[in-house]
């Protein structure tokens, strides 16, 4: 029996939030180890849908405790709003069913405007990250800078003033340079003074509550928000995001030993899609682009935003196996090709002429990779709800065969709709 981590392959919405619901079924604990409500994750049960942003995508199902690590970044506003919300579908989340690290940073209104003034400002000269402008980026620099608040510190009124006053130091030298109002320091203290009493109940010192559950025997099921293409280090900087996504991370972002995990999950989507600017070099801007955003429904949960979308890219999933040690992947939106006549897949690059099988970390050499792609057979059946293999045309089953093949790990899962039972079991992530 292994502990399992659920990472994105690719460039985020991979489908890890139906993923993690379906699994969480054979978890006690799922935990959130980085990210924070710039992540979204669509859950579909039964007809009824749950937009999930900051919460692991446990908390849906009854019995099961979902913790928030200290490595996510916590919005305290959108954490409380995300719990009402679910309050109104009968969801009820009490400190029973989520505890979160009390050494998390906490992401403060500045924070998500200093995302929305940087971004504003890049648009003019073309260097926009295209974030969610959230406040996610800031915050995670703060906690680098060791000057963040974290959700202690809510509970310390008498230091809490003082780490403020370090806190607007900063960002008010900042907004001074960038043309902006300065904050008062009355300001934050009322904004951190409303929303304690909210999450207080909640904090935890999470990694001894993790242990003491894995002494246990507890399984526990650690949930990856964004994809490895966005991850601080390896992913296309500085298209980025700002904190790591690979499941090293789940360690370190939750206060557990790397030998926590056993199992390695990677949510892979049948193609390729991004949300915000970078290189993407399978990207099609035409009407295969159109075709796959219109039958995938490719907009952002958070954002609402238009996906970029392209042909699946053996080469980062390949290189996505190797940065999480993915043991096996989820393989999701095998129906969204229902129908096309053919297929690509890139297998190569080519950068100024050279053939190259990985993704260089220059910005300037990602810019000018040409993809090198195979042509498969289409197929006309629907796969739409497949739940057993035998229900897949020979020519999906061909499709599946080769990625594995080229990326080097073997479909664990495969899911062909929304919902959550519309999923193939092929290997037991837990059991293996
Ligand atoms: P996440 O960020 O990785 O959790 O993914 P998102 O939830 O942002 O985006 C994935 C979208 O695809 C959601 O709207 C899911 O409901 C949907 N989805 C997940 N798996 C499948 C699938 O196998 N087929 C189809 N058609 N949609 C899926
Ligand atoms: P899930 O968990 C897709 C992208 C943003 C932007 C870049 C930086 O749903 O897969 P940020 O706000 O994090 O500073 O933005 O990262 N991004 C995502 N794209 N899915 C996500 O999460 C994302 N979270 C951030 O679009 O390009
Ligand atoms: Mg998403």
């Amino acid at each position: 029996m292994a502990n399992v981590v659920v990472v994105g392959s690719q460039w985020g919405d991979e489908g890890k939030g139906k993923i993690v619901d379906w699994l969480s079924e054979r978890a006690d604990v799922v935990v959130r180890f980085q990210g924070g409500h710039n992540a979204g994750h669509t859950l579909v049960i039964d007809g009824t849908v749950y937009k999930l942003s900051l919460l692991p995508s446990g908390v849906v199902r009854e019995g099961k405790l979902a913790v928030i690590g200290n490595g996510v970044v916590i919005d305290p506003h959108a954490l409380v709003s995300e719990i009402d919300k679910l309050a109104g579908q009968g969801l009820s989340i009490t400190p029973d069913n989520l505890r979160i690290a009390d050494n998390a940073t906490l992401i403060l209104s500045l924070h998500r405007e200093l995302d929305g003034y940087r971004e504003d400002a890049a648009s003019n000269s073309g260097t926009r990250i295209g974030t969610t402008r959230r406040g996610i980026g800031p915050a995670y620099e703060d906690k680098v800078g060791r000057r963040a608040i974290r959700v202690m510190d809510l509970a310390d009124i008498e230091t809490l003033p003082g780490k403020v006053d370090r806190l607007l130091t900063h960002h008010n030298a900042l907004r001074r340079g960038l043309g902006h109002p300065e904050v008062a320091h009355s300001a934050i203290m009322t904004e951190l003074t409303s929303v304690s009493e909210r999450i207080l109940p909640y904090q935890e010192t999470v990694w001894r509550l993790l242990d003491q559950h894995r002494r246990k025997g507890a399984r526990i099921l650690f949930e990856g928000a964004q994809g490895t293409l966005l991850d601080i280090d390896h992913g296309t900087y500085p298209f980025v995001t700002s904190s790591n996504t690979v499941a090293g991370q789940a360690a370190a972002g939750s206060g557990m030993g790397p030998g926590a995990v056993g199992y390695v999950l990677g949510i892979t989507k049948a193609y390729t899609t991004r949300v915000g600017e970078g290189p993407f070099p399978t990207e099609q801007n035409n009407e295969v682009g159109q075709f796959l955003g219109e039958r995938g429904h490719e907009f952002g949960t958070v954002t609402g935003r238009k996906r970029r979308c392209g042909w699946f890219d053996a080469v980062l999933v390949r290189q996505a196996v190797a940065n999480n040690g993915i043991t096996g992947i989820a393989l999701t939106k095998l129906d969204v090709l229902d129908g096309l006549d053919e297929l690509k897949i890139c297998i190569g690059y080519r950068i100024d002429g050279e053939e190259v099988d990985h993704l260089p970390a220059s910005q300037g050499a990602q810019s000018r990779v040409e993809p090198i792609y195979e042509t498969l057979e289409g197929w006309k059946e629907s796969t739409v709800g497949a739940r057993r293999w035998t229900d897949l045309p020979a020519q999906a089953v061909k499709y599946v065969r080769h990625i594995e093949e080229l990326i080097g790990a073997p479909v664990a899962l495969l899911s062909t709709s929304p919902e959550r039972d519309d999923t193939i079991l092929v290997t037991d992530p837990f059991e293996d």
